[in-house]
């Protein structure tokens, strides 16, 4: 979800208003993806990185996320909505961590759409905290050095509930991962777009889960309606 803060300064506008309009773009792609039957959508809302922005702005996004919790909880466990926060939890505040635990709990027996936060989430510090306790169930003998695979790995992962996601879109113009995701997207389809975040409506979505339908995977394989 990246473009907010351009977006609002292109309006004259502060960057906390594109902050808040992207709100409505994630209730909106929510709203989409459960309907649609897409079975995982994860949303990258605060990165490892991110802490190095101003406070304020620090402040204003968990509040406007604790805020969305708040108002939505309901309602997502009406949809069916499992919710998920990914990432790490040892730098986020008392209420922010009482937010996660009331969402996670409350959904969670539902098993529609799997809604995944990241927030103070980085790839390279998931692979470290997953290394971590590969290492830990190796020093207390549950593991062997040979046994460690792909599968431990993922086992371990912050997605072992739902897999790699088949699809990333990255908005706001940059062509890279920032950091998203590094050991779940090595077959992902990436998709940069140009659009700023708070311009990502339904249609857009739609367009994007379109263009990936007629997309042909192949993981290094050969695609066999071409050899004939
Ligand atoms: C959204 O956009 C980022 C977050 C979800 C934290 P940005 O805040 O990065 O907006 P730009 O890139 O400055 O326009
Ligand atoms: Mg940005």
């Amino acid at each position: 979800m990246d473009g907010n803060g351009r977006w609002a300064s292109k309006k004259g506008m502060p960057r906390s208003y594109g902050h808040k309009v992207g709100v409505e773009r994630v209730e909106e792609s929510i709203r989409v993806a459960s309907n649609c039957g897409i079975r995982a959508l994860t949303f990258y809302a605060f990165s490892t990185e991110n802490w190095k922005r101003p406070q304020p702005e620090i402040e204003l996004l968990f509040q406007l996320l604790r805020h969305q919790v708040k108002k939505k909880s309901l309602e997502l466990k009406e949809k069916n909505v499992r919710v998920r926060f990914i990432g790490s939890r040892d730098r986020l505040s008392p209420q922010m961590i009482k937010s996660i635990n009331h969402i996670e709990n409350l959904t969670i027996s539902c098993n529609g759409l799997c809604l995944n936060i990241a927030m103070d989430y980085g790839g390279r510090d998931e692979i470290v905290r997953i290394v971590k306790r590969i290492a830990n169930d190796i020093s207390v003998g549950k593991l062997k050095v040979d046994e460690v695979s792909e599968t431990s790995l993922d086992f371990f992962s912050d997605l072992s509930h739902c897999g790699p996601p088949d699809l990333i879109i990255r908005t706001g113009g940059e062509k890279r991962l920032s950091n998203f995701l590094l050991w779940h997207s090595a077959y992902s389809e990436l998709s940069f777009l140009d659009t700023m975040w708070p311009d990502f409506t339904s249609e857009k979505l739609f367009e994007q889960v379109n263009l990936f339908t007629k997309k042909i995977r192949k993981y290094g394989s050969l695609d066999l309606t071409d050899v004939g």
